[in-house]
């Protein structure tokens, strides 16, 4: 179980985050933030491309920050927002892409909490039942 006040920690960075994406195609910000074993938090947020594959999620763009700066390790729980602007403004769920769920997979366990904004938390493993894994 994830203590309240790291969780609410976790939305927050995930919600500052988020007014850093780099959505000029889309209009759609995004911001996640991972918890690391030692209680670091890294947020980080969606950045877009003129060449839209080339699009980078906010989960993926936090887990490869912690990952890269930070060392390969078990990340305890992340944490994603959507930046809602105009009327109704502030922050509302969004659902972590198929891509994202994989990336998780393979640097959380399946136990390990997603917070979504203004929705709840799920399972890693409840997200993605029986991720891909190279045939040994
Ligand atoms: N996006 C995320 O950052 N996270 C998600 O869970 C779903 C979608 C981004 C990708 C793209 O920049 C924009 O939202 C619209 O799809």
């Amino acid at each position: 179980m994830l203590d309240a006040s790291v969780r609410a920690a976790l939305i927050d960075r995930a919600r500052a985050a988020a007014r850093g994406a780099y959505a000029p195609y889309s209009g759609v910000c995004v911001g996640a933030a991972v918890l690391l074993p030692g209680g670091v938090i890294v947020g980080a947020a969606n950045i877009e491309n003129a060449a839209q594959n080339l699009n980078c999620c906010a989960e993926r763009a936090a887990i490869y920050a912690a990952v890269s700066v930070h060392g390969v390790q078990r990340i305890q729980a992340l944490a994603v927002s959507m930046l809602c602007e105009g009327e109704g403004a502030g922050h509302g769920p969004i659902s972590p892409c198929g891509p994202c769920r994989q990336v998780m997979a393979e640097f959380m366990d399946a136990e390990a909490p997603v917070i979504v904004d203004g929705d709840g938390a799920y399972a890693v493993g409840e997200l993605l039942p029986n991720p891909y894994r190279p045939a040994s």
